[in-house]
């Protein structure tokens, strides 16, 4: 028996951080990171709590691909303030956080609390999964903890707030949002609705994706590209990931590169090894099935070819395009690591890759020679 449901209310569109005035709590605690604070984008949260007399306190101290540290602080301050909602407001790593610090202070003190979660950026979906990726700084881990209890109340997805992101940023995390697409859409636990998910995010992203790198002022971009990490976190949370992610984690824990652009630089080798099209094959019918979907998103992204191999080669060529435009590294050495110290560290990447949550549903199951071979290849190509 399989189920769907979408448990988080989402409020979208033009002012709809307008919510805020209407939330039905009374005291509130407000997450996010250090540059959103001096910002001036919290303000556009505490102005409309102040407007609401809704009681708030702010917790600021979210970093980048949030340490475990850091949320223990987090669970601190929360318990010690005992609110009946969080506010998140911020990219992945502050919704993150925020759900791992509720989620914890639940576990510590046994009261259910609302959270909000307000991107900032668009790309993680974190908004409406039940995913909070956490970092073991000591060990080099990257890893998901999955569980419904992390799933946020509401989210509210205002375009406002991702005018002022970095061209940078705005290119990783729109890969991260083709990636979650792609991944969930060949995901052995795809289904009707996660597909249906996926595949609006895939044709927003083919269509805004360049466009809103390209040009900060493109208000009509920035505003699909936001729905569409939504839409794409829907189809993941319901269908899950693969090893693009799992070796994306162990990637960005070994060496802090952007988890966007990890994806970015592995999602060509993981399409090419789930799809097999390195190999020989003899007839049409030893095609994996997931080829089937690869060819599928190439149709969406309007690269699909006249058979499957060049069909496959297209969707690739496509990705590696959209890297290239958007400053992305096509491999590991163009992000300046030392060849040594990487390929040291490829066996123990390829297990942490192997053993994350994400791969589980990978549409081929890797073994570690294989991934360390995918981890060489994808050094310098
Ligand atoms: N929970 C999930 O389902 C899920 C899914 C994918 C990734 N993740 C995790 O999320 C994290 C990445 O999140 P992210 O890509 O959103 O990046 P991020 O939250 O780490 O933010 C990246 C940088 O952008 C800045 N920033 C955020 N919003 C901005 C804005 N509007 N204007 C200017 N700068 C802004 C931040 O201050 C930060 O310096 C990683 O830890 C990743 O593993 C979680
Ligand atoms: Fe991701």
């Amino acid at each position: 028996m399989n189920s769907f449901d979408i448990s988080t209310k989402i409020y979208f569109g033009d002012n709809a951080l307008d919510r805020l005035v209407e939330i039905p709590y009374k005291k509130v605690l407000v997450i996010t990171d250090p540059f959103i604070e001096k910002s001036g984008m919290l303000a556009l949260v505490t102005d409309r709590l102040q407007q609401a007399f809704i009681d708030f306190e702010i917790f600021s101290d979210v970093v980048p691909d949030p340490p475990i540290e850091k949320i223990s602080i987090g669970v601190k301050a929360l318990l010690d303030y005992d609110p009946d909602c969080v506010v998140a407001i911020g990219g992945g790593s502050a919704i993150d956080s925020t759900k791992a610090i509720r989620e914890f202070a639940t576990r510590a003190n046994g009261k259910q609390i609302a959270m909000i979660a307000i991107p900032t950026t668009s790309g993680t979906g974190s908004e409406v999964t039940s995913f909070a990726v956490v970092t073991d700084v000591q060990n080099n881990i990257k890893y998901p903890l999955v569980s419904d209890s992390m799933l946020p109340t509401e989210a509210i997805l205002d375009a406002e707030l991702v005018k002022s992101v970095p061209a940078s940023v705005t290119a990783a995390t729109g890969m991260d949002v083709l990636t979650h697409a792609i991944e969930a859409y060949v995901s052995i636990n795809n289904n009707e609705f996660s597909a249906a998910l996926a595949e609006k995010a895939i044709e927003i992203c083919g269509t805004f994706l360049l466009r809103s790198y390209l040009d900060n002022n493109d208000t009509h971009a920035r505003k699909k590209m936001h729905v569409a990490s939504c839409l794409a976190g829907l189809a993941f949370n319901s269908a899950s990931l693969g090893l693009n992610h799992g070796i994306a984690h162990a990637i960005g824990a070994r060496f802090h590169i952007p988890h966007g652009k990890a994806n970015a630089i592995v999602l060509p080798y993981v399409i090419e090894f789930n799809s097999g099209i390195n190999k020989h094959s003899k007839s049409h019918k030893e095609y994996p099935k997931c080829v089937e979907k690869y060819c599928n998103v190439a149709k969406l992204l309007g690269v699909n070819n006249f058979n499957e191999i060049t069909t496959i080669r297209a969707l690739v060529g496509w990705i590696q395009f959209m890297s290239k435009e958007m400053n992305i590294p096509l491999t590991m050495s163009q992000c300046g690591i030392e060849k040594r110290e990487y390929m040291n560290a490829v066996e123990s990447m390829a297990e942490k890759a192997i053993a994350d949550a994400c791969t589980a549903t990978n549409p081929r199951v890797p073994s570690k020679a294989e991934v360390c071979l995918l981890l060489e290849h994808m050094y310098e190509n």
